[in-house]
């Protein structure tokens, strides 16, 4: 089968604000959708002069609100558009629309005729709710009427299990062409790895319109292209990725990527997103995804499916790194080793050794901090919501506790010239004053603790923020995170950086 085509949808209320974005991004595109259910009513009637007016093939869509789409009107006007902008077509092809998308159960044999007569595919799509009960060979012979019809099935994953099923499934047909593709934040993963599906193209929007696509699970253009490197991919690329859930933002896809990339390495990092850690796994053992990094709320509940697990796991009790050694997982914790050189970095010429640290927060994320903390001759306090889980991770290193509540003042300040924050609180914020977004909202800053806060989305997270305004030195996630995924890199491909 031949790589997989970039389609870039089309959704603009004006066939100019269309054009303009075909001539933005026409060089890393191969086909566009033009969605005539966008447009605004006036415009929708000239959409036959859209394929004149730009240099690329494109597909004509009218999408029904029933089917997702825009379209209210009824099925008699909706044929009048299909009419008015098929009828017309041109002897000279390529002043065609390429493609129209008529659903499964749309039959006007007229409007079908006229677009075979003009040389112009079918793309016979369908939108499956219930994908569990879909046995995509038989569904796409059913819906390809003719080998001139190109069938396509869009489909809501009630879990990653599904998206991993219909994706198997789909690997397996390679004798015409088919278009796969599975919406939300779980079908992530069929848009990057079309080449895998055998999907005859991929749906992206442009940057300028991808938060209307978002929700539906789009990818836009640059990050497509940018990021992933789509036209790289093929079945033969090796595959690696990073579990966990909601993961709406994540750099660590661009610094594993660039590495591959920069080392010449024919392989792609790709966000794997589900709440359920055993179904990452069995897309990662059906797509044979090498290596996975492993991050909130996966880092403990993974551990119960690891083959082997490296020192540092077990004295961590979590992990955030596993890699594939022929049947079994093997587990690694990198956060360990990444929070200590961007401490050290941060800290300077200061000592840690016998200093009082103050850890906020006593989850996966804290635990690897204070590991670290414990090498490097710490004294710490571990300040939580929950005070039996401070107490547990306490015990294990022989540390100090205490609630997390405004009571913890006293305790707080003894411990405060190092504040280290492990929590998601302040996460993704863009309200950055609210007491709900800064785990110590209560504590007052004096201006010489120096505050170093997991965090890297937002950069400046509300306790950051709060900290600097008193003159204090902050420092966010963002070195852990690299210097972290440096380590996952070399554990994945062997090479360093
Ligand atoms: P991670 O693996 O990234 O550390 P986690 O294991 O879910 O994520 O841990 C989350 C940490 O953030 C825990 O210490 C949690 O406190 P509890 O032990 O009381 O659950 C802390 N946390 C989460 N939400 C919080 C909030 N709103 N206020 C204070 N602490 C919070």
């Amino acid at each position: 089968m031949n790589q997989p085509l970039i389609c870039m949808t089309l959704t603009g209320r004006t066939l100019e604000e269309d054009v303009n974005l075909v001539k933005k991004y026409e060089k890393q595109v191969d086909i566009v959708e033009l969605r005539v259910d966008c447009l605004s009513e006036d415009e929708q009637f000239y959409a036959r002069r859209f394929p004149t007016m730009i240099q690329l093939p494109c597909i004509l869509t009218i999408r029904r609100d029933i089917d997702g789409g825009k379209f209210t009107g009824g099925e008699f006007s909706r044929t009048n558009l299909f009419a008015r902008a098929l009828a017309f077509a041109n002897e000279d092809k390529s002043r065609n629309f390429a493609f129209v998308d008529f659903e499964d159960d749309y039959h006007i044999p007229s409007i079908q005729d006229t677009a075979m007569a003009f040389g112009i595919k079918i793309i016979r799509s369908t939108h499956v709710m219930n994908p569990v009960e879909v046995n995509i060979k038989g569904r796409y012979e059913k819906m390809r009427k003719t080998g001139y019809e190109i069938p396509k099935i869009a489909f809501t994953p009630r879990s990653l299990d599904d998206v991993t099923s219909l994706f198997s499934q789909s690997r397996e047909i390679t004798d015409y062409e088919h278009i796969l593709c599975a919406m939300g934040p779980e079908g992530l993963p069929s848009r990057i790895l079309a080449a895998f599906s055998n999907s005859f193209l991929t749906y992206v929007s442009p940057n300028e319109t991808i938060d209307c696509m978002k929700d539906i699970g789009h990818i836009d253009m640059l990050t497509l292209t940018n990021i992933y490197r789509f036209k790289n991919i093929s079945k033969k690329t090796k595959l690696f990725g990073i579990t966990g859930w909601p993961l709406i933002k994540t750099l660590s896809p661009k610094i594993h990527n660039a590495g591959y990339q920069k080392h010449n390495i024919d392989a792609v990092y790709i966000p794997i997103r589900t709440p359920d850690i055993s179904k990452a796994l069995n897309f990662c053992d059906r797509m044979k995804v090498n290596g996975l990094s492993v991050t909130i709320p996966h880092k403990e509940s993974v551990l119960y499916y690891l083959g082997e697990q490296s020192p540092e796991v077990v004295q961590i009790g979590a992990c955030n790194t596993i890699v594939k050694n022929g049947d079994k997982w093997c587990g690694y914790n990198t956060d360990a080793t990444g929070f200590q050189r961007a401490l050290e970095e941060f800290i300077g010429s200061e000592k840690i050794k016998r200093r009082k640290v103050a850890v906020i927060g006593a989850g996966g994320a804290a635990k690897a901090v204070v590991y670290a903390l414990k090498q490097m001759g710490a004294k710490v306090c571990i300040f939580n919501r929950t005070e039996e889980h401070a107490q547990q991770l306490a015990d294990r290193y022989g540390f100090n506790y205490c609630k997390l509540d405004t009571h913890c003042i006293e305790k707080l300040d003894e411990y405060s010239s190092l504040i280290i924050q492990t929590t998601s609180v302040g996460m993704n914020s863009e309200d950055k004053s609210s007491n709900e977004l800064d785990p110590i909202f209560f504590y007052k800053f004096r201006g010489d603790e120096m505050v170093f806060d997991l965090i890297y989305t937002p950069s400046t997270t509300p306790l950051m923020l709060r900290a600097s305004k008193k003159g204090c030195r902050t420092c966010n996630g963002y070195k852990m995170l690299e210097y972290q995924a440096y380590e996952q890199f070399k554990l994945f491909t062997g090479k360093e950086y």
